[in-house]
């Protein structure tokens, strides 16, 4: 079973986001998979260089329509982005020199950065796009 099933909760109103977010809970869950499979450790690595990359492309959609138009929580919103970055960045350092020891922490991080940030930053700014016209 999925440990995070997406739902209309989730939606931020905007397509494109929309989308990208279902592309990360995706992620969340292939490494959830794998872990009950016994194989978290083997996807780690992958796992990990994906979320980076991904997250990249997603922050900079968002933090681009924010600069656009003139978003008022834009500077909040970024740092929040950057301290998951560099979060996912240590993981992946401590991947890379065989000090992580645990892939339930990193689950469970993911997991819990990535609601929380939807539920209660990222649905703050759909209603100001809307009121843009931008869907
Ligand atoms: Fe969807 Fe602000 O990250």
């Amino acid at each position: 079973m999925a440990l995070i099933t997406w739902n209309e909760s989730f939606s931020v109103n905007i397509r494109e986001i929309d989308e990208q977010h279902k592309k990360l809970v995706s992620m969340i869950n292939r490494l959830h998979d794998a872990m009950l499979e016994g194989k978290g450790k083997e996807i780690m690595g992958e796992l990990l260089n994906d979320m980076v990359e991904y997250t990249i492309t997603h922050f900079s959609t968002e933090e681009k329509l924010m600069k656009q138009h003139n978003y008022p929580g834009y500077v909040k919103h970024k740092a929040e982005h950057e301290l998951f970055v560099s979060k996912v960045g240590e993981f992946k350092e401590k991947y890379e020199k065989g000090q992580l020891a645990l892939t339930m922490e990193v689950l469970s991080f993911l997991k819990s950065w990535l609601t929380n940030h939807i539920l209660n930053s990222d649905k703050k700014y759909g209603p100001f796009f809307n009121n843009k016209g931008i869907y």
